[in-house]
């Protein structure tokens, strides 16, 4: 399968590339299998998610599903992000090849990282509201 020109352009011209320096949350996941790490950044005001920005060191459906993520969230309050999933992310990319969809869960479990150090950071406990990062499937988290 190839892939979709969204994908292609997503790859291509990535959106929200970068740091935010006084991010409210960040989030770091990788997959051990294929060794890419994606790193999220997130702004967020009056429960909103106001900015956000990533990092991907991995392949380019990785690059392609955080940039497709990044611009799902933007804007949207945090528990829409939270409710984002790769299906949703691959569905606006109009689709990955199988055995590209793994890229697509490091991109959702990114912005849920990134969740859960913005409820840390404000002494919640993030467990009860955005699950346990431990219920990863056939990816790693770093918490
Ligand atoms: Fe690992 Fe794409 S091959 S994230």
């Amino acid at each position: 399968m190839a892939y979709s020109e969204k994908v292609m352009d997503h790859f291509a011209n990535p959106r929200n590339v970068g740091e935010i320096a006084d991010a409210d949350g960040v989030g770091e996941v990788g997959n051990s299998k294929c060794g890419d790490i994606m790193k999220m950044y997130i702004k967020v005001n009056n429960g909103v998610i106001s900015d956000v920005k990533f990092k991907t060191f991995g392949c380019g459906a990785a690059i392609a599903t955080s940039s497709m993520a990044t611009e799902l969230i933007k804007g949207k309050s945090i528990d829409d992000a939270l409710k984002l999933t790769n299906k949703a992310v691959m569905e606006a990319l109009d689709g990955l090849p199988p055995v590209k969809v793994h890229c697509s869960v490091l991109a959702e479990q990114a912005i849920k990282t990134a969740v859960a150090d913005y409820y840390k950071r404000q002494g919640i406990d993030p467990e009860p509201i955005v699950g346990s990062m431990t219920d990863c499937h056939d990816f790693d988290c770093e918490s």
